[in-house]
């Protein structure tokens, strides 16, 4: 039966509430000088950086290095290692009697909590979630919260952050209260009636003893649509330990899909239920509302099959996913919803419909967003188990504590319809021994026990190892990080029937940056193990790698060899390109050198601008809008004039005529079928690119006409020699897509910056150093040029252009009003101005 909730003022007992820690934290290092801080706070981002603070000398064991060599930057190049104090005051109301805990969502790391001077709580892992009883910790009035936290050196293959980076909520219930992580609203099949059957479970804890007859504690779920209309619920009486559990059956269930990321509402309620008191009408009887928890999900069913590879709502669809790290480039590790909403739209309109959170449990409100604008998540967990992959990694905690992270990991994250799959680890050194085989199985069958719905999957980088050992035969979903050359070997001996490309491409590029001769390389020059290894490279390296999308590292490959695979196979059911953005520190191929200390694999550079390379994806995965991008920019020297400057087109469209100044360079149409047997270096990028490798570059206008399937001319683009730098153009995004932030002290506006001429036409070398300045209702929060080399702060007010181009983040003030942004470039005498509105 579904019942109205008829809640009165008068009847709510102690009841729930939920409030985030976010202001009035103090913080310091050394516990001498204190400072104000609001969380999510990392206290690293602030640099300054220097290559003394991460200095190792190592040997990269899974790039394939033998011998220790000096790496900089790995880490970021910014001051994260050491230890840090938080303290804040918890205020607990004068009658509470109820139950009391901390909600974590992730402190890096090693978090020892400690209310009233007592040790409450500790977590081993920085990137998990993990709640702290403090009932017998606290006492109605001011309390104190402290939170210490160690970071170790060479615990970290790249920038971890460092604090308290992800939310904090105190949580506080009734003695009687719904065990924050057992209510599971999970589908489970559509029958051949096109029924969607629903699980609901969940626990009460600490039920009172029935002591009259009338009086009994009940559960109650019900679950509503946005538009608060009750689809389904019950009531449902609780078994001796408290569990409730029932089935809703929806007859026209709005699925969840990136598609169409519908989301219900589910409330939870726990009440007292007496028969014999008449005067407050539920469902005939009175009652006591103790408890009441109310999330979003969505349903939606996710299979893996021989037959069908992976499906989706039983749709069988490719994966075209990207791996992410946590940090949000100049805002470091503190997590932020607009700038994870930036970074999911931007992803969205390259046509990519999963992430990757590698390789470590993601934020809870990075799964909102996915969940809110559709978006697959394959939720990771380790980089390594037992065997170090750097020193103080988390192979020290692996032992003890590997079952619990995976228990909150999945408890905490299973009602997000975004999650289609749990990864156990990437690529784990023990991958290919017995004794890898044997914790896999247990990890997933760990998982299973906790979510029987979603599949299990590892990355796996030594696929022969991982075959003979058994490890890869074991996983619900084998997926391997790169050596596509190797998926035809794998999948005859795979009893499974598919693969997953879980970690592809790993092409290195820089923003606008173009290096001539245009040739495939894979900079084995800066690896001391590979044949092609040439000692005097790195002196004469620049820290840049080419725009043309023609680089990568000795273990990886271009896009384009992936895609091969991805579309001629069906067995090979997606992949996770390496990586959607570029995230801070591991700056290979440039490990060696400095002052290199973020990385180059990203599709977007570490500020979000786009690199070519996001258009070579879009014009692949974006099945519903055109993409027509032309390359490299048409900007150069005199020392260039009549040298062969090749032009690359991204584009859907299967052919194009390229003109300089008028002059046609010839037609070229894509290769129709590339099959790997014969996949040869002349026509390895011709497949998914249109090239003209002989232009030669004089000033004026490149053209690109394009031409459908049936040979009808459709679109055309234009790129322009710039004139003399005349203009700072300002673009500014919101998560409102429009020129306004919610006066909430959180929300944020990256503003794009860009020197162009006066027609508009971006000036790609320009490096001006410009100055910012934000004042009224908001505040300068950083910046970026996604340079990988660039030494300048991301919170001061200044910094170069790169390649032309920047972004300014500013945040709002929790007053309204306007904010107003001056950006200046002193050496050139220009100023411009924008203004958002604070509301
Ligand atoms: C993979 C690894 C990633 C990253 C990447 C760089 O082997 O899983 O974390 O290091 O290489 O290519």
């Amino acid at each position: 039966m579904i019942l109205a909730v008829g809640v009165s003022a008068a009847v709510f007992a102690q009841g729930r509430t939920e409030t985030v820690l976010a202001d009035g934290w103090q913080f310091s290092r050394d516990q001498q000088s204190w400072q104000e801080v609001s969380v999510p706070h990392d206290w690293a981002i602030s640099g300054p950086f220097d290559k003394k603070w991460d200095l190792q000398k190592v040997a990269i064991v899974q790039n394939g290095e033998k011998e220790a060599t000096e790496k900089s930057g790995r880490s970021g190049a910014l001051p994260w290692i050491g230890k840090g104090f938080y303290k804040r005051t918890l205020t607990i109301p004068a009658d509470f009697q109820g139950h009391a805990e901390l909600l974590f969502d992730g402190a890096m790391a090693e978090p020892h909590v400690i209310v009233n001077g007592k040790e409450a709580g500790f977590w081993a892992y920085g990137y998990n979630t993990f709640h702290v009883d403090i009932t017998d910790f606290v006492k109605p009035g001011a309390n104190t919260l402290e939170v210490n936290l160690q970071n170790l050196e060479e615990s970290s293959r790249w920038y971890p952050g460092a604090g308290i980076y992800r939310p904090v909520k105190l949580i506080l219930t009734d003695k009687c209260h719904i065990d924050d992580w057992s209510l599971v609203v999970r589908a489970t099949n559509i029958n051949d009636k096109g029924i969607l059957r629903v699980e609901v479970e969940g626990k009460v804890m600490n039920v009172p003893p029935v002591t009259k007859p009338n009086v009994t504690t009940m559960a109650k779920v019900v679950m509503t649509t946005p538009d608060g209309e009750t689809v389904n619920g019950d009531d449902l009486r609780l078994a001796d330990d408290g569990s409730f559990h029932t089935n809703f059956f929806f007859k026209n269930a709005k699925l969840w899909s990136p598609e169409t990321p519908y989301l219900y509402t589910v409330t939870a309620t726990v009440n007292r239920v007496n028969s014999n008191a008449p005067q407050e009408v539920y469902d005939g009887q009175s009652y006591e509302l103790l408890d009441s928890k109310t999330f979003k999900t969505g349903l939606r069913t996710v299979r893996v099959s021989r037959e069908h590879g992976f499906q989706l709502n039983g749709q069988t669809r490719k994966i075209k996913g990207v791996c992410l790290h946590h940090d949000l480039g100049p805002l470091g590790a503190a997590v932020n919803k607009a700038a994870l909403i930036r970074q999911v739209k931007i992803m969205k309109a390259m046509g990519c419909d999963a992430i990757r959170t590698s390789h470590n449990m993601p934020s809870q409100w990075q799964m909102e967003i996915c969940d809110s604008l559709g978006m697959m998540v394959m939720a990771e967990s380790f980089d390594m188990w037992i065997y170090p992959k750097c020193k103080n990694g988390y192979a020290r905690f692996f032992r003890e504590w590997a079952d619990k992270d995976i228990t909150n990991l999945v408890k905490a994250n299973r009602n997000h319809p975004s999650i289609v799959m749990w990864s156990i680890g990437n690529e784990i050194p023990e991958q290919w021994s017995e004794e890898g085989r044997q914790i896999a199985i247990r990890l997933q069958g760990l998982i299973h026990s906790l979510d029987p719905t979603r599949p299990v999957t590892q990355g796996m980088d030594n696929a022969e190892g991982a075959l003979s050992g058994g490890t890869a035969k074991a996983l619900d979903v084998p997926g391997f990080n790169y050596r596509v050359h190797k998926y035809q070997k794998n999948i005859e001996q795979l009893p499974q029937g598919f693969l997953l490309g879980s970690e592809t491409a790993s092409t290195v590029s820089s923003r606008g940056v173009y290096k001539f001769p245009v040739v495939p390389d894979d900079n084995s020059k800066f690896s001391s193990w590979s044949k092609g290894y040439d000692p005097k490279a790195i002196e004469k390296a620049d820290g840049q790698c080419s725009g043309y999308d023609t680089e990568y590292c000795p273990w990886s490959n271009l896009p384009d060899d992936d895609w091969v695979w991805q579309d001629d196979y069906p067995w090979v059911i997606g992949e996770f390109v390496w990586t959607g953005f570029d995230y801070l520190g591991e700056p290979s191929p440039y490990d060696e050198y400095w002052p290199s200390r973020s990385s180059y694999f990203g599709i977007c550079d570490l500020a979000g601008l786009p690199k070519d390379r996001y258009f070579l994806y879009r014009s692949h995965w974006n099945t519903t809008d055109h993409t027509i991008h032309l390359l490299p920019h048409w900007t150069w020297g005199k020392e260039r004039r009549g040298q062969v400057t090749p032009v690359y087109c991204y584009t859907d469209y299967p052919s194009a005529e390229l003109f300089v100044n008028g002059k046609s360079q010839g037609k070229k149409t894509k290769m129709k079928e590339s099959k790997n047997e014969k996949n040869k270096e002349d026509y390895r990028l011709d497949r998914y690119r249109l090239r003209w490798n002989e232009v030669k570059y004089e000033p004026g206008e490149l053209k690109v006409v394009v031409y459908d399937e049936q040979g009808k001319q459709v679109g055309e683009k234009t790129v322009k020699t710039a004139g003399k730098p005349a203009n700072l153009q300002l673009d500014v995004w919101t998560q409102h897509d429009a020129p306004f932030l919610k006066a909430d002290g959180d929300d944020l506006a990256f503003v794009t910056v860009s020197l162009t001429d006066a027609k508009g036409t971006l000036i790609p070398d320009a490096d001006d150093q410009l100055t910012f300045e934000v004042t009224g209702a908001g505040s300068f929060e950083a910046v970026c040029n996604g340079d990988a080399t660039s030494l300048e702060p991301f919170t001061q007010p200044t910094m170069k252009l790169f390649k032309g181009q920047l972004v300014v983040i500013v945040r709002s003030a929790k007053q309204a009003g306007t904010i107003t942004l001056k950006v200046k470039d002193a050496n050139r005498k220009l100023t411009k101005t924008l203004t958002i509105r604070n509301e």
